[in-house]
């Protein structure tokens, strides 16, 4: 039996998101920016920071390989799917629902420097600091967690409660999740 049990609240989640987008719309004032969903995490955090930036914005996804149906990863990083559009010569904002160890960020960002960005910066709703083996970080970061797992607001365990509108640490009897 999965047990959730909650960690941030959709109102706490919403203040944060707001003053992040305020945070970007004033860095970037005058400027246009692409935000750049990581699939599907960050769906509902980009969906939601989007609206809270007063800037021209387009949205373009991008998909990785991920942990698959479990919680230990590989430490192996694939591109499932690329960006539509060109990014030379505008602002990125990659959107992450979560840095954990860093493995995917730091490929992403090698992934993009490649396309010759003017900028690039990274937005994460969460942050597991205690984790991270890689040397990268967020430039625009909503909440720093324990090491637990969370579900909710768009992130998943083997697909299941992205729809949860808070963040959840799940906590589970079984070993399969
Ligand atoms: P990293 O490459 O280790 O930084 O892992 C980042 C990715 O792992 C995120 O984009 C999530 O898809 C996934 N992830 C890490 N921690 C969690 C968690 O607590 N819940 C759900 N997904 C997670
Ligand atoms: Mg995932």
């Amino acid at each position: 039996m999965d047990t959730l049990r909650v960690l941030i609240t959709r109102e706490q989640i919403a203040a944060k998101v707001a003053q992040l987008g305020e945070r970007i719309t004033s860095d970037f004032a005058g400027e246009s920016i692409v935000l750049v969903g990581v699939l599907k995490g960050a769906t509902i955090f980009l969906a939601d920071l989007a609206r809270q930036i007063k800037l021209d914005a387009t949205f373009d996804f991008i998909a990785v390989s991920s942990y698959g149906s479990g919680k230990q990863q590989s430490g192996e990083v694939r591109m499932i799917k690329d960006m539509d559009r060109s990014v030379e010569g505008r602002n990125i904002i990659l959107v992450e629902d979560i840095l954990d160890t860093g493995l995917t960020l730091t490929y992403l960002k090698n992934v993009l420097q490649a396309h010759r960005p003017r900028s690039l910066r990274v937005a994460a709703l969460l942050d597991k600091i205690s984790r991270r083996t890689e040397p990268v970080h967020g430039d625009y970061v909503g909440f720093a967690i324990p090491d637990e797992f969370v579900v909710g607001y768009g992130l998943d365990s083997a697909e299941r409660y992205r729809n949860l509108s808070d963040i959840c640490v799940l906590e589970s009897g079984s070993e399969t999740r």
